[in-house]
């Protein structure tokens, strides 16, 4: 899979999926679910990482869980999701050219062929352009971007007319600068419906409802494995639950079984 088939998608009116994955195991999960496109997101910070934020993720270990992805593939290449990964805080806002070294790292070092970056300030739209014209496929993600936690929080993001008017003019903007396609987080779903109708590219909602051209889910969310749930991303099964219970089940199976003593072997030319 590939970025331009996902605007052929849309083209054609396909919706689109994508999963996050963050190592070898999700990987096998979200490609055997048949997910178009595999986003190993800097929500890994906190899914697999434990911290509160995506903000503490490095560049390297982005690099690290996308190698540890690609490696959780199955099938050949040029049947795998399209697998794209997120550059993590303060790794493209310090200017272009050491966006141009983040994103290359994670192209020439792993199989990504996309990354993905949040905002559309002045700065993250001339990286926009300075990547796509290096050969770099762009997914920009606006709405609520958690990498600016600390200034918008989590709520929902685009509430009133001005804010709504402001994000459309900002998503044609991405997609000017050279976006592939454009992740709409937590935003009301009429406001979606309307960028999705105005754009070309794709654009791919998570707690926008279901006037997107696709979706696209944290797995760890999906299978109920997370701590706290996002109040747009219900889980699929009490993963949590399923699991800590099955464990609970062998370790008391085990510390109340008695130890068996084995049999030595026999000696030699008995
Ligand atoms: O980091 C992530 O998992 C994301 C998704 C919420 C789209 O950006």
């Amino acid at each position: 899979m590939r970025p331009a088939d996902l605007i052929r998608f849309k083209q054609t009116g396909r919706s689109i999926t994508m999963l996050t994955a963050w190592d070898s195991l999700s990987a096998a999960w979200v490609e055997a679910a048949g997910a178009d496109a595999v986003l190993v997101g800097d929500s890994l910070a906190m899914v697999a990482l434990g911290h509160a934020t995506t903000l503490p993720v490095t560049l390297e270990q982005m690099l690290l869980h996308t190698q540890a992805v690609e490696r959780g593939f199955q099938s050949l290449p040029s049947a795998q999701p399209l697998l794209i990964s997120d550059l993590p805080f303060l790794s493209y806002q310090c200017g272009e050219d050491l966006a141009v070294q983040a994103a290359g790292k994670l192209l020439k070092e792993s199989s990504a062929a996309a990354v993905k970056l949040e905002g559309s300030e002045p700065e993250v739209v001339s990286v926009i352009n300075r990547l796509v014209r290096m050969g770099i496929p762009v997914m920009g993600h606006l709405g609520l971007t958690p990498q600016a936690v600390h200034r918008m929080g989590y709520r929902r993001q685009a509430e009133d007319p001005v804010s709504q008017e402001r994000l459309l003019s900002k998503a044609l903007e991405l997609e000017q600068a050279g976006c592939f396609s454009l992740v709409l987080e937590h935003v009301p779903a009429d406001l979606a419906g309307k960028v999705r109708r105005q754009l070309t590219i794709p654009v791919i909602g998570i707690g926008a409802g279901d006037d997107c051209d696709g979706q696209v889910r944290v797995t760890a969310d999906l299978l109920g494995l997370t701590a706290q749930q996002p109040p747009f991303s219900p889980a699929l099964l009490p993963g949590r639950e399923l699991f800590e219970q099955a464990l609970r089940n062998w370790v008391s199976q085990q510390s109340s079984a008695p130890p068996t003593t084995e049999e030595p072997p026999p000696e030699p030319g008995c």
